[in-house]
């Protein structure tokens, strides 16, 4: 049985998810962990057996787009086989429950959408996006192609024959800016949770900070100990589709309500 946190760490946090709070959530690849897909840090992480430099960045697709897309297309077909878990659940619930609700996600593998949740902002893209590598002007600036495996890799640009690439974003590129100042804007809540994050990738690992600033009550959920840890009013310990469940049912009493769908 893994560590959980107390009952009363857990009111805690749920006696400040009051019904009109205003709930913005960043969430990680911690998220998805119990649905199958890798982290990226940690002992079992995609970055402990590959260097982002070689599959995560416009310099590396531009060295070898072969190898940098074979590594996007495993990681398409392993996450086409992966399903929302109860992590993905709740938070989809309360994005129902709260009408100011946020879900700030570094995630690209999509399961915060097909779990239901509303108002995601993606802000690290999607891997079921694609772009013209060279922006054509025949082309969308994105478009999606769910794929797997893909066919050709890879993949070409149906209107200019140049290269495809993977719709996210990768090491030394921006984050869009419109996405970026909606996430900034989402720090001005009551209680702004940090969920299965590692908190060492900036813009997104600032925003607790700025959530901070702006008064609200910060808790982490996480396995372990962050940079975040020692920022946040409460950190529970513990995986996160255990510890939301339990905060969810807890919600559910006080409301009188079912809290998750
Ligand atoms: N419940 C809660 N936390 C968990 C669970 C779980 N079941 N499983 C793992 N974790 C925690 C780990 O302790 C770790 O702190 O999730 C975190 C995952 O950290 P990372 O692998 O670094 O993922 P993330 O923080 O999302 O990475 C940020 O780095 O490489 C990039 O673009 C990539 O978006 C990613 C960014």
């Amino acid at each position: 049985m893994p560590n959980v946190p107390s009952s009363r760490a857990l009111d805690l946090l749920a006696d400040h998810l009051t019904a009109n709070a205003r709930v913005t959530v960043l969430t990680g690849a911690g998220v998805s962990a119990a649905s199958g897909v890798p982290t990226f840090r940690g002992e079992e992480g995609l970055w402990k057996q590959h260097r982002p430099e070689q599959l995560a960045t416009p310099e590396a697709f531009a060295r070898d787009p072969r190898l940098v897309w074979e590594w996007y297309d495993w990681r398409r077909q392993r996450i086409a086989a992966c399903r929302p878990n109860k992590a993905h659940e709740v938070l989809a619930a309360w994005s129902e429950r709260y009408t100011d609700f946020t879900l700030i996600t570094q995630n690209v593998d999509g399961l915060h959408e097909r779990a239901g949740t509303h108002n995601v902002l993606r802000m690290h893209g999607s891997i079921w996006e694609v772009a013209c590598w060279t922006r054509c002007a025949g082309s969308p600036l994105r478009w999606r192609d769910e794929t797997v495996p893909l066919p050709v890799i890879p993949p070409r640009c149906s209107h200019c024959d140049g290269l495809i690439r993977p719709g996210v974003v990768w090491f030394g590129e921006a984050i869009e800016p419109g996405i970026l100042m909606r996430c900034r804007e989402a720090t001005r809540c009551d209680v702004f949770l940090t969920i299965g994050t590692s908190a060492v990738v900036n813009p997104a690992a600032s925003l607790v900070q700025e959530a901070l600033e702006r008064g609200a009550y910060t808790a982490e959920i996480n396995l372990e100990a962050t940079p975040a840890s020692s920022l946040v009013d409460h950190a529970l310990r513990g995986p996160a589709e255990i510890i939301l469940a339990a905060v969810n049912e807890r919600l559910g009493r006080l409301c009188g309500s079912g809290g998750s769908r």
